[in-house]
């Protein structure tokens, strides 16, 4: 089949077909400047704030699920097949407001209103979830959208009521279900879609084989898939992305598995598609995950993309690398697999040739003479970036440590591992005359730098205070016992 030149979708009811897009081109600036829908808001332009939230349904093996994005950095050429729901299609027939809308009002949840359309938006996601949801399922789905003006409670409040105005299984997103299936299914003709000429062109693959062959011939070209690190690339540094190959939208990468004990995730996973895997099985895991970005940013961002951008504050590789977890890398047809840690090569170069790409990560599920944790510090709790992350995998029997993974993130140029540490605890006893005793080894393998997340010494202050932690816990002395891999 010949490649089509537009991408198709559903916007709010109604079926879009679109030829005109820019490889770069926000699903924001359209809504707001071709579409007019201007109730969808800009505040920071970087993922930050939620005013800019939308809903976008998906089609999964077959079932639709709707998740809220941030649509200033979401690409519009990575919505083929999908359902966009702005806070327009919010309004009824009669004028009279949404449950989640009906519910703000009456619980003084706004005030000069910015923020409000996307908080609506984030509580209209969870509402169609859960429909009485716990406050820890309302704040975890408030974690991406910010407010100056409320201080929070009255939102909160509004969304433990808004079943008291409505009934989720007779809202339109419920209730036409089988009609928008219908629809996406229709727009899935398995073409490869290019749209653009020259260098200023956006590509879908038609699948992975595809993918590989578009970045064999076209190496330099930029690959897109949760955009939570590309968008930024574009609304805040003004960078040429061009040309550009999404990737987010192809079932071939959106596998999450366990199979004899090692989980393997597929490139296209979304943090909020590996949760429940992860959380299950590795609970510290799944535990950091909730706390990387918002929602929004969750329900985009990949585990692949994390590993991708080589950053040394990204928080899934070094609890990835303290797991043993292996990365596969492909070109063309052309498979390797090789240790996570042999990926970071110094700060901006990762072991990666031109055309290959990131397909799959494998993490081996610790076993239960394993003692797994990670811990990551920030400044705040919620939607920040690392100052120092540490994670530690030790093997404990007879008193004795058999053997030490520890990786940090913050502490070098890329994500590390503590070899000088891990082996002044290997084969020792596991007490804390050992663990101070190891505190040294610390300066052997990292010479952190100051910047504004933190000082030098802090962070070496930090990383040290972590081991000591891990120990305290380990031993029952600390907040949680380690007994299983359990971790904040
Ligand atoms: C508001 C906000 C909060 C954030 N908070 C956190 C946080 O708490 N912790 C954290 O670690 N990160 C955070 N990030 C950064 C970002 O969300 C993550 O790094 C994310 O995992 C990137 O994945 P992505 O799919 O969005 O990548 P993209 O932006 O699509 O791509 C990132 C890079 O990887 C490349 N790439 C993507 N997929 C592949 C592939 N399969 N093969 C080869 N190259 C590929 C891209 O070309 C690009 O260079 C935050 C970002 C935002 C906007
Ligand atoms: S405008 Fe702030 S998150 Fe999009
Ligand atoms: S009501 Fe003003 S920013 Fe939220």
């Amino acid at each position: 089949m010949g490649a089509r030149g537009e991408i198709r979708f559903l916007l709010n009811g109604a079926p879009v077909a679109l030829g005109n897009v820019r490889p770069d081109e926000t699903l924001l600036d359209y809504l707001r400047l071709r579409q007019r829908l201007t109730g969808t808001k800009e505040g920071c332009a970087e993922g930050d704030c939620g005013a800019c939230t939308v809903l976008v349904g998906r089609l999964r093996n077959g079932a639709l699920s709707y998740e809220s994005v941030n649509a200033c950095i979401r690409f519009l050429g990575s919505l083929d097949a999908c359902h966009v729901v702005t806070v327009e299609h919010l309004k009824r027939a009669d004028g009279s407001l949404h449950p989640v809308q009906q519910a703000m009002v009456d619980y003084h949840g706004s005030q000069c209103g910015f923020c409000t359309p996307g908080f609506v938006m984030s509580l209209y996601a969870l509402w169609m979830r859960e429909a009485q949801p716990s406050d820890r399922a309302i704040e975890k789905a408030l974690q991406g959208n910010l407010c100056r003006c409320t201080g929070y409670e009255p939102i909160v409040r509004a969304a433990r009521a808004v079943s008291d105005y409505g009934n989720a299984a007779s809202d339109p997103l419920a209730t036409e279900r089988a009609a928008v299936i219908a629809a996406l299914q229709g727009m899935k003709d398995g073409a490869r879609v290019e749209i653009g000429s020259g260098r200023e062109r956006l590509l879908i693959p038609a699948d992975v084989d595809d993918f590989a062959a578009i970045l064999e011939a076209e190496p330099e070209a930029t690959i897109v898939a949760g955009a939570t690190d590309v968008g930024l690339w574009v609304t805040k540094f003004m960078r040429d992305i061009a040309p550009v190959v999404f990737i987010g939208g192809l079932d071939g990468l959106q596998e999450i598995r366990e199979q004899d004990g090692v989980i393997s995730i597929g490139a296209g996973v979304s943090y909020t598609g590996a949760f429940e895997l992860l959380a299950k099985r590795i609970p510290a895991l799944g535990a950091l995950i909730d706390r990387i970005g918002g929602e929004q940013v969750r329900n985009m961002g990949t585990i692949g993309g994390n590993i991708a951008n080589g950053s040394p504050i990204g928080d899934t590789p070094p609890p990835l690398i303290a797991l043993g977890a292996t990365l596969t890398l492909r070109r063309g047809s052309a498979r390797r697999t090789i240790p996570l840690e042999d990926f970071f090569i110094d700060y901006g170069k990762q072991d990666r040739v031109p055309g290959e790409f990131v397909e799959a990560v494998h993490v081996p599920v610790p076993d239960a003479a394993s003692r797994f944790a990670v811990w990551k510090i920030s400044k705040r709790r919620d939607e920040d970036i690392t100052a120092v992350l540490g994670a530690f995998d030790l093997r404990i029997a007879d008193g004795r440590v058999e053997a030490a993974r520890i990786a940090y993130g913050g502490m070098a140029a890329t994500p590390k591992r503590a070899k000088s540490v891990e082996a002044a605890l290997t084969g020792k006893a596991w007490t804390q005359e050992t663990v101070e005793a190891a505190l040294s080894a610390y300066d052997d393998d990292f010479q952190p730098i100051s910047d504004m997340r933190a000082s030098a010494d802090y962070r070496m202050m930090a990383a040290k205070n972590l081991l000591r932690r891990y120990f305290l816990e380990s031993t029952g002395a600390g907040a949680v016992n380690l007994s299983r891999h359990e971790a904040a």
